[in-house]
């Protein structure tokens, strides 16, 4: 897939992977719908972007369902079509199941799997129209495998390979595609905006993302699987073999997972 001139939506492109890719695909020539929360910092990557006042900004909260007829519409009135979307606004974890508020548990799920799977069923009868489209979706090693003190975030993840590998399926005959996209660590806020059992952000960067792969880095690497149309692309450090080696030895694994994440 050659990006240029191509229409691509970016959700949580406000920080992170997000911003990341957003540059990525201006540099390939992509026009940009970008999406978010925060207004300034969406701007902010707007405005580092190449050919900058090509792209546009919305806020948008990936829980609001009716926002996402409103992007849809605004990206066609604006370029009358829709290439790509990026869905990749999400949230992390830190703490444990015991000391996690259930309700906790249910706001992950509403960001990290039906923000994602509510703007499919937005994006979809559009791509079925044209019969041509690709979801670009942002998982997680921890999509495959679940660690201590992540185990809501690993089930949200887990359930977007449910539903979009099924999505992948049916679409079999249709030249709408499907990558999973599955970073590691990589050097992002996501553990400043990560929540704790009772809901509170955990407001601090781990050691973990502090000495991962850059934003840039991954986004180069992403691109180029997205490129390639790629059903499963793993990206990061070593961890990034976490899942092969859970397939060889899922009980060397399962002895490891606890010895390796303990902390926040
Ligand atoms: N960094 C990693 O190590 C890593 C590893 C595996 C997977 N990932 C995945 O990569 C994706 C991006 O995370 P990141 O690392 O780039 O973290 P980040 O820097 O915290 O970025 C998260 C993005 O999601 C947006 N977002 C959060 N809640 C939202 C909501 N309710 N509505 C709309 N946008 C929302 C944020 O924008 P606003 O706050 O402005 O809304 C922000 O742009 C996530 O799905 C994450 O699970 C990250």
């Amino acid at each position: 897939m050659d990006l240029s001139n191509k229409i691509v939506w970016i959700t949580g492109a406000s920080s992170g992977i997000g911003r990341g890719l957003a540059l990525e695909c201006a540099r390939q020539g992509a026009t940009l719908m970008l999406t978010a929360r925060r207004e300034e910092e969406l701007e902010a990557t707007r405005a580092a972007c190449e050919r900058s006042d090509d792209h546009r900004c919305m806020i948008h909260d990936v829980t609001d369902r009716p926002a996402h007829k409103r992007v849809m519409q605004a990206i066609l009135d604006t370029w009358g079509r829709l290439d790509m979307v990026v869905l990749n606004a999400g949230i992390g974890q830190r703490g444990s199941i015991e000391e996690t508020d259930p309700d906790v548990e249910r706001r992950i799920m509403e960001v990290n799997y039906f923000g994602y799977t509510e703007i499919a069923h937005e994006v979809l009868p559009h791509f079925l129209d044209r019969n041509d489209g690709h979801f670009a979706v942002i998982s997680s090693v921890m999509g495959k495998l679940s660690t201590p003190r992540r185990a809501t975030y690993a089930a949200s993840k887990h359930a977007l390979h449910g539903f979009f590998e099924g999505l992948r399926a049916e679409l079999s005959n249709t030249r709408i595609g499907v990558s999973m996209i599955c970073p590691g660590y990589i050097k992002t806020e996501i553990s400043y905006h990560s929540v704790k059992g009772s809901g509170q952000t955990h407001g601090a960067m781990d050691e973990q993302h502090q000495n991962a792969m850059s934003s840039e880095v991954f986004a180069r690497k992403a691109v180029k699987a997205l490129k390639k149309k790629k059903a499963v692309a793993f990206i990061g450090g070593p961890e990034r073999f976490g899942p092969i080696l859970e397939r060889l030895s899922p009980a060397l694994v399962r002895w490891l997972l606890p010895r390796l994440i303990t902390r926040d």
